[in-house]
């Protein structure tokens, strides 16, 4: 491509993006109805289980230590890169899951969750699938979360699952050291049933909820993780079963046991902003 038409490209893919900002570039002749508005039967508030092997995730967090200084655990949230080989235990994996994504209750005939987070009408389009790599007591592995019955399923074991996970962030690697990496999908329908050609901003924005909850709930329990927007979708897709149009993986976060000794080895993700004067 010449650098007109690159430019041209650029150009065009930037406008694309900036709409998903203004209801007004997504505004629909009068007649138009979102599935809901015209009666269409509601898809289910939650992804059927994926395999038989359901296990219950304990909920009394009561044993677990956890830093209830609000403040102290908003000023101690960063990103962590470095993990250390420790494993975590399934009380506070169990603990992560019902921060970020735990059913409170259901309201209606199975109209709506009420969760741990917000979400944009109550639709909650994510699921949440999880790179086991050191919980105490859950074999290694590719697990799914049941956040109707607080619960995980086994479904699958990629070869080199430390590889796999750095290639599954876009090369990544040290993300491959976390204990357990979640990752999210977005359902589309769950949310677009209900908001039609609205529903693509307020999910981006809904997601944001979902590993700000997750920060906050690691460093609460002394854990620490990263966002992480560079995932290869396709590739976690795979390996989760996803067929890519319907749901598809899109966000992820590895957390691991981390500790103070590793500061300047974190700050070395930072060092292009010293070697480029920034
Ligand atoms: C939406 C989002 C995507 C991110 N993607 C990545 C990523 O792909 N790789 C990475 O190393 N950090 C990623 N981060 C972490 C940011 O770089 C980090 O939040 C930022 O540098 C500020 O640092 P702090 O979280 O320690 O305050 C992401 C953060 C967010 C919120």
């Amino acid at each position: 491509m010449d650098e007109h038409s690159l430019e041209a490209f650029a150009q065009e893919k930037i406008a694309e993006g900036r709409k998903l900002f203004f209801r007004a570039a997504m505004e629909a002749p009068d007649e138009y109805m979102t599935d809901q508005e015209r009666k269409l039967p509601q898809p289910p508030l939650c992804k059927a289980p994926m395999a038989d092997n359901a296990l219950d995730l304990p909920k009394d967090f009561s044993s677990l230590t956890i830093d209830s200084d609000f403040l102290h655990v908003i000023n101690s949230r960063k990103s962590h890169r470095v993990y250390t080989d420790g494993s975590i235990s399934l009380l506070q994996l169990s603990y992560l899951l019902w921060c970020t994504q735990g059913v409170k209750s259901v309201r209606g005939r199975a109209y709506a969750t009420l969760r741990t987070v917000p979400g944009g009408g109550a639709r909650h389009p994510f699921e949440c699938y999880l790179a086991i790599r050191r919980v105490e007591g859950l074999e290694s592995g590719l697990y799914h979360y049941l956040p109707m019955t607080h619960q995980l399923e086994r479904i699958g074991n990629p070869d080199g699952m430390e590889d796999w996970i750095g290639r599954s962030l876009e090369g990544q690697r040290w993300a491959g050291k976390a204990s357990v990496v979640f990752y999210y999908s977005c359902v589309f329908y769950r949310a677009e049933w209900r908001y039609g050609i609205w529903t693509h901003p307020t999910v981006l924005i809904d997601s944001g909820h979902v590993t700000e909850n997750l920060y906050l709930a690691a460093t609460s329990i002394s854990l620490g993780g990263c966002a992480i927007a560079a995932v290869d979708g396709a590739e976690a897709n795979r390996a989760f079963g996803l067929d890519g149009q319907e749901e598809t993986i899109f966000y992820a976060m590895p957390v691991g046991t981390v500790r103070p000794e590793d500061e300047e080895k974190e700050d070395a993700f930072y060092a292009f902003v010293r070697q480029e004067g920034l």
